[in-house]
């Protein structure tokens, strides 16, 4: 059956992509934040999960206002890399696991999750940073990839509650998948930044590290915030932060934490990493 091995929780800053993309990681600006990631990648070459489901947000890259779909998942078998302006980032395509992808999809609604289910999207730095944090410059992803968009971008966007039972729904679906594979869920998005408004440049590091404590020892907790107390607390794009608890759903109740990073500034954005294994 499938497995999850670990819960990966990252901010997806695209700055971060562009500083790899450039050979920037020695510069200056870049050391202590490429350092701090590199436990990361060591965790997944030890652990070498043969599926990566990440949970990221389109920024208006591939998908546009004229639809808008509270959660999406890529069902294809292969998803390119979006141009978000500067033409696509020279990383690998994303390789899908379409059998998988359709087994959660139709284990989610029947949860009572309804889907949009796409077979055709390229995905945009939300989810490519993460692979770069992960597995750095590869010629190819070394795993496959099912990619889960959640608005957050329009409101009204859901709930950090739905997240997080939408998370527990995930673990079932993924739990009932009959091939004995490995996955890594990723939540990614946050953590605080406000990029917009008279804001603009707000990151608080006392949310941040508060959240990653609770995101450990009491997630329930967090998932009982209404949209105000992250917009109020993390900025207006602090609310990506609802998509970690879609990964700390997936997760059992009492989860190890084996690494944290945090790292203040990152662009405009308090740059968090955590990595939990189920106890
Ligand atoms: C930044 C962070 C994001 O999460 C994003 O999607 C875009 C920009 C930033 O910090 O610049
Ligand atoms: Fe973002």
């Amino acid at each position: 059956m499938a497995k999850i091995i670990g819960g990966i929780g990252t901010a997806h800053v695209p700055a971060i992509g562009a500083a790899v993309d450039h050979g920037k990681q020695g510069e200056d600006y870049w050391k202590d934040f490429f350092a701090g990631i590199e436990p990361c990648k060591e965790w997944i070459k030890q652990n070498k999960p043969d599926v990566c489901f990440i949970v990221y947000n389109d920024h208006a890259s591939s998908f546009s206002l004229e639809n808008i779909s509270t959660f999406t998942i890529g069902v294809a078998d292969e998803f390119e890399p979006a141009d978000e302006g500067y033409g696509p980032r020279k990383v690998p395509s994303v390789q899908g696991h379409s059998e998988f992808a359709w087994h959660i999809a139709e284990s989610l609604i029947l949860s009572e999750f309804d889907l949009t289910i796409s077979n055709k999207m390229d995905v945009d730095h939300g989810l490519t940073v993460p692979l770069s944090i992960a597995y750095d410059q590869p010629d190819e992803w070394p795993c496959k990839v099912i990619p889960f968009a959640v608005n957050v971008i329009q409101y009204p966007p859901p709930t950090a509650n739905r997240c997080y039972q939408l998370g527990k729904a995930l673990r079932k679906a993924i739990d009932s998948f009959g091939e004995d594979i490995t996955v890594a869920v990723f939540g990614t998005g946050g953590m605080s930044h406000q990029l917009q408004g008279e804001r603009a440049g707000l990151i608080n590091k006392e949310f941040d590290i508060d959240f990653l404590n609770s995101l450990v020892s009491d997630p329930a907790e967090l998932a009982k915030q209404p949209h105000t107390h992250f917009i109020r607390e993390a900025g207006s794009e602090g609310i990506e932060m609802i998509m970690w608890l879609i990964m700390r759903g997936a997760m059992d109740d009492q989860v190890e934490e084996k690494y944290r990073f945090y790292h203040v500034p990152v662009s405009n954005t308090g740059y968090g990493l955590t990595i939990l294994e189920n106890k």
